[in-house]
Formats: C-alpha cells, structure tokens, sequence
C-alpha cells in the first residue's frame, strides 16, 4: 500500500517532452494527478502528504531560472519527491544536483531522481527520436522501482552527479522570427509566452530582451509560422552539432 492518496505533478516544459517524461512515471502510481504547470503557475503552495514528480528541461548545464525561481516558492513538510531532469542529448551539466538540492532546502524528501532525454528544443536534429521505446520501458521500470521504494518503507540518501558553485546564467540572445504569411494571428504565442515577450497588436515582434529562447511560442504555434533565426543561432547550432552526438541513456538514482 502506497503511504499516500495524491501524485502532484510539477514541471517546466516550454517543448512539452519534459511533461510527456513526468506524465510517464506518474501514470504506474494510478492515483489522483495535481498539475502545477510552473510556465503559467506562479505562486506559493506547501504540499504535505503527497508524492511530488518534479520534471525540469535543462537550460545550458542548470535549471531553466524562472522555473528555479517558481519552483523556490514550493516547499514540502518531508514530503516524499522525485527529482527529473530532462535534457536534449548532449548534456546535463549540474542542473540535476541544483534540482535535488532546491527539493531538499524546500523540505522534500527526494527518494528517488532522474536525468532523461528529449529531442533538444533549439536543436531539433539532436536527440531527435527521444524518448523512444527503451526509453518509455526505463521509465516504466524507474517508477516500478519508486512503488517497491516506497510501499517497503525503505529510506537513503539519493546521491548524484554535479558540482558547486553552478554557472552562471546563459544569454544566448536568438533572434525569433514569425513569418507574416503564415501567422493567423490567433495570440496564442501572445498569451502563453511566460515573460510576455509578444504583444498582442503585433504578435510578427518578439521582445528579444525578455524573451529568454524557451521555444514555447515555436512549439505551440499551430500554423509553423515561428522559428529561431538570426547569426547567434546559427552559429551555436553549428557548435552543437560538433559534439558527441552519441546516445546518451537516461540514468535513474534510488
Ligand atoms: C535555452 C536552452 C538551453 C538548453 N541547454 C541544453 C543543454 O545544456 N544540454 C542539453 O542536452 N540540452 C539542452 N537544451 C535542450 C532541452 O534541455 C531539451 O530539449 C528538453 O527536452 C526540453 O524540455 P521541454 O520539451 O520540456 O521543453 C536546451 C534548451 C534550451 C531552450
């Protein structure tokens, strides 16, 4: 018997592969599901007997900063939590040990984590066909292994991998741009955009000293009418390219 009745789930998915990969572990607890969709939610909330999942993309080596700084305001009571993170196929730098640390500071117990992989959001030729079916089944088995953990009451530290101090921030200032003959001006980059880079009498612009490249509004456009551009992009898509595109599998912690 599971020693709780709720699986709240918590993520930060501007490409949705992040939501896909918690949505993964959750569905094996076949409990009630809480969402807390951190690129819309922006509030304080104290979780108490409950099984938290919480998924992050990483962003340059660490966690994305508004999703950071949304997630800082959720704080457990030893509330048992599981630590993802998602990355696309080149690496993960220390954004897993900053995610297991900020669920620890908040007063969760982290029983369990994940590093995972997922199509890269800027560059969609790498990690291209992740997750895919062995992924999906070392998903399935993690969270098995997170029902075992938990109904026989075992406790230990999860330990892994990454170094302190993190790095700073990076600014990788790409152009977006939203091609007028294919926009229909439906607003829906305009109300989703979560540093509200887009106005609405003029969704063609994007704000490029807000935006901080999420690639949400180029994901969730229906119409394909938007897409990194610019000599900033094209170089570093050159750069990345040049790395060890070898599979990475995904690693689980217990
Ligand atoms: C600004 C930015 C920086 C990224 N940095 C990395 C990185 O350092 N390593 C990596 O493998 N993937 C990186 N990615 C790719 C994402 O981590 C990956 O595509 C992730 O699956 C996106 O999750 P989502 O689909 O939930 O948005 C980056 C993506 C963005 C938008």
């Amino acid at each position: 018997m599971l020693p709780f009745k709720k699986v709240s789930k918590i993520y930060f998915s501007p490409s949705g592969t992040t939501k896909r990969v918690v949505d993964e572990i959750a569905k094996n607890f076949e409990l009630d599901n809480e969402n807390y969709d951190l690129l819309s939610f922006d509030d304080s909330v104290n979780f108490d007997d409950e099984l938290v999942i919480v998924g992050m993309p990483v962003f340059d080596g660490r966690l994305p900063k508004m999703a950071r700084d949304r997630l800082s305001q959720l704080k457990g009571n030893n509330t048992k939590a599981v630590a993802v993170i998602n990355y696309g196929g080149l690496g993960y730098g220390d954004a897993l040990l900053e995610l297991v640390d900020l669920l620890k500071e908040n007063n969760f117990d982290v029983i369990g984590a994940a590093s995972t992989v997922s199509k890269h959001s800027l560059f969609n030729e790498i990690a291209s066909k992740r997750p895919d079916n062995l992924d999906m089944k070392m998903l399935n088995e993690f969270s098995q292994n997170l029902i075992e953990k938990l109904e026989s009451g075992k406790t230990n530290e999860i330990f892994v991998s990454g170094q302190k101090p993190f790095a700073d921030y990076v600014n990788h200032s790409f152009d977006v741009k939203c091609d007028e003959n294919l926009c229909v001006y439906c607003n829906d980059c305009v109300y989703t955009c979560p540093v509200e880079a887009i106005e609405e009498d003029n969704p063609i612009e994007t704000n490029l000293d807000l935006c901080d490249n999420c690639s949400l509004c180029i994901n969730i456009c229906s119409e394909n009418a938007r897409s990194f551009d610019g000599e900033n992009y094209f170089a570093e898509k050159e750069n990345a390219m040049e790395n060890d595109m070898s599979r990475k599998e995904m690693e689980f912690f217990m």
